[in-house]
């Protein structure tokens, strides 16, 4: 990599000390990033000391490999400015660019397009001759479909779309990448990969954190608009994506964007039968008592927040036609527990009762360990032919392969300009535009309530086709 300058505007906060920093520092451990600057900018007037000490605390507390040799290296890399975003305050950092720079926005979301346009207005988006300018923005774009739009409108009047890096994490998650590789270069799969034989799709992101202290954001999101607008809807588009001509990331995010397209609309009079939302009760987890959601510092009294959401989702095509995708995820469930779950449909038989163990399912687990499952049937071993339910699980990664954190991936992706898991513009206003008749209808009225420690409101078993169950998050 040549000499590039990474930026971060919002270096004082939470997601710098706790997801970025951590992640810088691994890569260049590794020697990932050996011409990397990074510049701090936050409000505070803190001297480069003062920052250093800053980051080194935060490094101390969440870098898995620290150690005082290699932070003295990493030291050298670090640079502050102090300022507020104004484009004369942003104007400091001039000196400190290299030609190939990068602004991360580690910002409130409300401060995105105000950032955005005061470094643009400070000069800083067009590329210098034999450069480039690339600005990365965090989640969430918007808070609805129009806001969203006028945040684009905002930051393309300095900024160009190629230049501007929207991040989900989880484009950045082993698993996630591991669905396209696995979906597209196996022989097996893809000719079963359709209506044909797959009968259904679940996809769970249970969580038992709470809504920690992130009460301010959080009881204006939901979970919805935190978890399902951006995670869940990628993890969905890419396992129902076609396969690509290209792995180019124009054509990958065109064949998303596609899917999301397909989506019969959900209406103002069919929201019931598409999504359900709950809110956490006090509970147990284990032996430990909870409280429940209205009664956490920070949360407004009876708030209608949900902290549950899940989904019903069609897929109009002729891949798809006729498969339910569903979609949830909670907090303060049982466990933490993800996965993309797939089921085939019942062999056309005929098989003796004995012999049948149940459908296949192809699972790809993301936690609590990233792990794949194909439940087969075999044959129970004995003088009587009967069959049992057997899986092959292959362990995502072996002791010897080099795992990358989802920040470290996409930092890297996005230093190195490969836009693939970034997210374009059409993929957000897509998937905002799917979801605008359930964020309006849930304007109103309560959740379904759930206890601390469960599995969700019982109500999520309304989505489901009269065949179908969740699949248990308490194993
Ligand atoms: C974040 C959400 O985007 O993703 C959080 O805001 C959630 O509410 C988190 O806990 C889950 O991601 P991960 O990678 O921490 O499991």
């Amino acid at each position: 990599m040549t000499a590039t300058t990474l930026v971060i505007l919002g270096a004082s906060g939470d997601l710098t000390q706790r997801l970025l920093m951590p992640a810088l520092f691994r890569l260049h451990l590794l020697g990932l990033t050996p011409e990397l600057r990074i510049v701090g900018y936050a409000k505070e007037a803190w001297t480069r000391e003062h920052f250093e000490r800053h980051i080194q605390k935060a490094l101390q507390a969440f870098a898995v490999d620290y150690t005082p040799a290699q932070w003295n290296r990493f030291r050298r890399q670090l640079d502050y400015v102090g300022g507020e975003l104004q484009a004369d305050e942003l104007a400091a950092l001039k000196d400190k660019l290299s030609p190939s720079s990068m602004f991360y926005l580690a910002l409130p979301p409300p401060l995105f397009g105000v950032a955005a346009t005061a470094l643009g207005e400070a000069g800083f988006s067009k590329s210098p001759r034999g450069g480039w300018r690339r600005l990365v923005v965090e989640k969430p774009f918007g808070t609805d479909l129009e806001s969203a739009r006028a945040l684009r409108e905002q930051m393309h009047a300095y900024w160009e779309e190629e230049q501007i890096l929207r991040i989900d994490h989880f484009l950045g998650k082993e698993t996630t990448q591991n669905l396209m590789v696995f979906r597209f270069a196996n022989r097996f799969l893809e000719p079963l990969w359709n209506t044909q034989h797959i009968a259904q799709v679940q996809i769970t992101y249970a969580e038992t954190l709470g809504v920690e202290q992130r009460a301010a954001y959080y009881d204006k999101a939901g979970a919805l608009r935190d978890m399902l607008q951006n995670h869940l809807m990628q993890l969905f588009s890419l396992a129902a994506m076609e396969p690509p001509s290209s792995w180019d990331a124009e054509v990958l995010r065109d064949h998303k964007v596609e899917v999301l397209r397909s989506v019969i609309p959900i209406t103002s009079r069919t929201v019931d039968e598409h999504a359900v939302r709950g809110q956490y009760r006090a509970g147990k987890l284990g032996r430990k008592k909870l409280i429940g959601y209205r009664s956490e510092p920070g949360i407004k009294r009876g708030s209608n927040t949900e902290t549950f959401a899940a989904l019903r989702l069609e897929v109009d095509n002729w891949r798809w036609h006729g498969v339910p995708f569903y979609l949830r995820s909670g907090k303060r469930l049982a466990t933490n527990y993800s996965e993309i779950a797939v089921q085939f449909r019942e062999v056309p038989g005929p098989i003796p009762h004995a012999v049948h163990a149940g459908n296949n399912w192809m699972i790809f687990r993301i936690r609590p360990v990233e792990r794949m499952d194909l439940l087969v049937t075999a044959k129970q071993p004995g003088v009587k032919l009967a069959g049992r339910p057997v899986t092959l699980t292959a362990p995502y990664a072996t002791p010897d392969d080099r795992e990358f954190s989802a920040y470290e991936q996409l930092l890297l992706d996005a230093l190195g300009g490969d836009r693939s898991n970034f997210l374009r513009f059409d993929e957000v206003e897509w998937a905002w535009r799917v979801l605008t008749p359930v964020l309006e209808a849930w304007e109103k009225g309560t959740p379904d309530f759930y206890a601390s420690g469960s599995e969700g409101p019982a109500t999520q078993a309304r989505l489901l086709d009269p065949d179908h169950q969740w699949r248990s998050i308490a194993r």
